[in-house]
């Protein structure tokens, strides 16, 4: 087996390699500490693996993304949000009975317990959606039992009840009623439904429609270890419930540097219409080390060339706007905030390029989906992901809690102070020492 070698305070050690399907090379620093006293550090996890996983890849130099080896190219093109979380959370393709079996499971848990209608009678109607479905979702395990043979059957509740909290959050901040689930209806129809129709007249999900949002829900499927992924996988190796850990994923998202990007994004975009439409000044702003400002939709930790799901999602906002005779110049401003970065040394350098959340806001801006929501549609997209990525982790014999280290930069030690003898101290935060 070849190695890395390490000299460190003298003495040599060598650390075994560890790699992947794609020649991605781990260095396995499992031991490390117990050899050689030292830690590695890493703040952000920039170049720290965190487990070996067989369900995401990505090639973030070359634009690659592959669910379980199937190029989202593919899958974007070929298949329903419903197979996508088949083919994540059980590793393969679905039969035609098999898929059959999964969607007639996922109709039939669509309705969440009566009593959990009453959670919304607590929420003013400007509650965020993600408070509201964090909130929900974590109480699903009031409801039902999380025990281990109960996975299976929980994992199809929390992936159809979720959709129905989705588009009740959003009935309550309109003040309108919430419209029940029907069986006759896809998941992306009966999503659709929920959200638009009205009890004073029958509502007829437009084709349009329900194609734009099964790409969506497929492109935010899975991204490997991202931030709120690897919040689901730190708090599952407590052994925290399912529904506990989906939470805790759904708070990390709501970040606007994570899954809240995409409700920036169209904020920004709108900022810059009422603005006179000046996207130059913006992209001098973001250029500008003292402005706060950041070109939100724009750059990502692993794809440094393109994402190609921004790709996807550019040329699928041209199509849904066109073919619902919608207009709209955040459109133009995006393509040109685009144009302008991608000839601009500050980005090219930088390698920041469109990311998933650059054009997804426009989509859902199309199909009538307020701004608020537009981080729940991206939790919804990637329930399927952070089951997937949970499931592997709990069902590893090898499991244990997470839990990092750290160098610590603090105070040494010192005597207590009574309080008499205390004096305003202004405390120097002591620099981290660097070899
Ligand atoms: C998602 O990880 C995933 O896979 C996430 C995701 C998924 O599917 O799960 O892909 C979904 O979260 C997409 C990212 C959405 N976030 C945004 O669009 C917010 C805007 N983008 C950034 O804040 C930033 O690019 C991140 C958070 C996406 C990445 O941050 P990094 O890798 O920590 O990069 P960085 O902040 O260190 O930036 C490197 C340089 C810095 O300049 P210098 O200090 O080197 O001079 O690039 C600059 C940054 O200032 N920079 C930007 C910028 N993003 C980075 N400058 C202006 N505008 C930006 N958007």
């Amino acid at each position: 087996m070849s190695t890395a070698k390490l000299l460190l305070n003298g003495n040599d050690f060598e650390l075994p390699l560890v790699v992947g399907t794609e020649n991605e090379t781990g260095v396995d620093i499992q031991k490390l500490r117990a050899e050689s006293r030292a830690i590695t550090l890493d703040p952000g996890y920039g170049n720290t693996g965190s487990c070996t996983s067989a369900i995401t890849f990505i090639d973030g130099e070359k634009g690659i993304l592959r669910y379980r080896g199937y190029p989202i190219e593919q899958i974007a093109e070929k298949a329903s949000f419903v197979e996508v979380c088949y083919l994540l959370i059980y590793g393969h393709l679905p039969t035609q009975d098999e898929l059959a079996e999964f969607d007639e499971k996922l109709t039939y848990h669509s309705l969440i317990h009566e009593d959990m209608k009453k959670f919304f009678e607590g929420f003013p109607p400007s509650a965020h959606p993600m408070a509201i479905l964090s909130a929900m979702v974590a109480s699903l395990s009031a409801y039902y039992s999380t025990t281990d043979d109960k996975r299976d059957l929980n994992i199809i509740r929390l992936l159809s009840k979720a959709k129905t909290i989705a588009a009740f959050s959003y009935k309550k901040s309109m003040g309108q009623p919430f419209i029940y689930p029907r069986n006759d209806l896809s998941y992306t129809e009966n999503f659709l439904h929920m959200m638009f129709a009205v009890p004073a007249e029958p509502y007829v999900v437009p084709r349009v429609l329900d194609k734009a949002l099964n790409l969506l829900l497929i492109l935010h499927a899975d991204h490997e270890q991202n931030c709120s992924t690897s919040t689901v996988r730190m708090v599952g190796s407590s052994q925290a419930n399912l529904f506990a850990s989906m939470s805790a994923g759904i708070c990390a998202l709501w970040g606007p540097l994570h899954g809240g990007a995409n409700q920036r994004v169209i904020e920004m975009l709108e900022q810059i219409r009422q603005d006179g439409g000046d996207y130059e000044k913006y992209i001098l702003k973001a250029k500008d080390k003292d402005d706060p400002f950041r070109l939100m939709g724009f750059g990502h930790r692993v794809y440094k060339n393109f994402d190609p799901r921004a790709e996807i999602l550019k040329k699928s906002a041209g199509e849904v706007l066109t073919q619902m005779g919608i207009d709209d110049p955040l459109l133009g401003i995006a393509k040109n905030l685009e144009r302008i970065a991608l000839e601009d040394e500050f980005f090219v350098e930088r390698k920041l390029y469109p990311n998933v959340d650059f054009y997804s806001g426009i989509i859902y801006r199309a199909m009538g989906i307020p701004t608020e929501m537009f981080t729940v549609m991206f939790a919804l997209g990637r329930l399927p992901g952070w089951i997937a990525q949970w499931k592997e982790l709990v069902e590893d014999p090898k499991m244990r809690i997470s839990r990092p280290r750290q160098i610590y930069v603090g105070a040494s030690e010192r005597p207590w102070v009574p309080i008499e003898q205390r004096k305003a101290m202004t405390e120097k935060k002591p620099e981290l020492v660097t070899a």
